[in-house]
């Protein structure tokens, strides 16, 4: 019997940060470490949704190479047999399942997906790209294609899966079982026993959540960024003109940021940090001691980052995606044959 499979992938679109550091690469690595007796994982490049944003193309391939070595420099154990590493674009049965998935969407539905809406009013339908619009059916593909029953991401991507949920229960209903219909999203918090909703903040401007996807990067801490830059990050954070320190997310956001990056740092609870600090009047020592817990964690990371041997990670990853090919092209195939594009026998 085959194992049941947790999957997830993140975008190469940019360097990796702190943020996808703490809230998506380390829960997964921490499931490859501990778990892959129960379970397989599967974690991925999505390489094809990378430029959904605009990237420059002449440094992508080198960004997602950059990027698979952050997961092995954060842990990730390329030697485990159940653990699964690939680019997306090297399955080609991503893509064209993707296009199946879209010719049993509804344009309404895809129309109104938050991500998309949001982007589109911002940019305006004219300089969107019509990547965005069918990115779904895409990750849908991407999950179906391994009967992936996990898909731990953030909260911002709830509704991608609620949409695989769907699009793989109208499928199945309409041609018969092809897909297994990922846990719901209720059932995966349970699942990973913890919030899924961690959130860095942006260093600059903390009202919106720290995102490589960010043009300036100011308030972005990359995992490779020189450790002189990290600390002036910090430093110059925007905090607030109370002249208090308290915990107190709503109305001290970036305060509330730096509190919560000095505990996941430096390994203390949010009530221990809190104890040392809240009820201060000057921000500068809660500065110092962030800046220098992260300085200390980068310093360790970028060693290992520097000493990922290239070998071996294209070695996996080359290993896997054979393996990959074949799992997702059993499942194009069923696909296929029910919608009537190869014999049925
Ligand atoms: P970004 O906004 O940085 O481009 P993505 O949307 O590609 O990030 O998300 C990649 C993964 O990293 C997701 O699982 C997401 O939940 C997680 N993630 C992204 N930003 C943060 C953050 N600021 N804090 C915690 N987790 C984050
Ligand atoms: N949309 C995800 C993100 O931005 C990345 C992604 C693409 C993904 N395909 C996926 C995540 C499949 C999980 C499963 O974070």
């Amino acid at each position: 019997m085959s194992k049941p499979v947790i999957l997830t992938g993140l975008r190469a679109n940019n360097n990796l940060h702190i943020g996808n550091y703490l809230g998506a690469l380390l829960p997964i690595i921490d499931i490859a470490n501990n778990r892959a007796g129960e379970f397989q994982i599967n974690l991925f490049v999505p390489d094809l949704h990378s430029f959904t944003t605009p990237v420059d193309h002449s440094k992508l391939h080198k960004q997602i190479m950059e990027n698979l070595r952050v997961y092995v420099a954060a842990g990730l154990p390329l030697d485990n047999a159940s653990v699964y590493v690939y680019r997306q674009s090297y399955v080609p049965a991503h893509s064209e399942l993707a296009w199946i998935i879209g010719c049993f969407t509804g344009f309404g539905e895809l129309s109104r997906m938050t991500e998309f809406k949001d982007k589109s009013k911002r940019l305006g339908v004219e300089h969107i790209g019509a990547g965005q619009f069918n990115y779904p059916p895409l990750m849908a593909a991407d999950i179906l294609l391994y009967q992936a029953e996990y898909v731990p991401v953030g909260d911002d991507q709830r509704q991608n899966i609620e949409f695989t949920r769907n699009i793989a229960e109208r499928m199945n209903s309409r041609f018969g079982k092809l897909f297994t219909v990922p846990k719901s999203v209720k059932e995966q918090s349970l699942f990973f026993a913890k919030d899924q909703s961690l959130r860095i903040r942006d260093l600059v401007d903390p009202t919106k959540k720290m995102s490589k996807s960010d043009e300036t990067g100011r308030g972005v801490i990359f995992l490779n960024d020189k450790l002189d830059l990290v600390r002036k990050k910090i430093m110059s954070a925007t905090t607030d003109s109370y002249g208090r320190i308290a915990y107190n997310p709503a109305e001290q956001a970036g305060l509330a940021n730096l509190i919560d990056i000095l505990g996941l740092f430096s390994g203390q609870t949010l009530g221990q940090v809190c104890k040392q600090y809240v009820g201060q009047s000057t921000y500068g020592p809660l500065k110092e001691a962030t800046a220098s817990a992260v300085v200390r964690f980068l310093e360790t990371f970028q060693v290992k980052l520097a000493d990922v041997n290239d070998k071996y990670l294209l070695e996996k990853l080359e290993a896997s995606e054979a393996v990959m090919q074949d799992t997702a092209n059993n499942t194009l195939l069923h696909v296929q044959k029910a919608v009537g594009l190869r014999p049925k026998k």
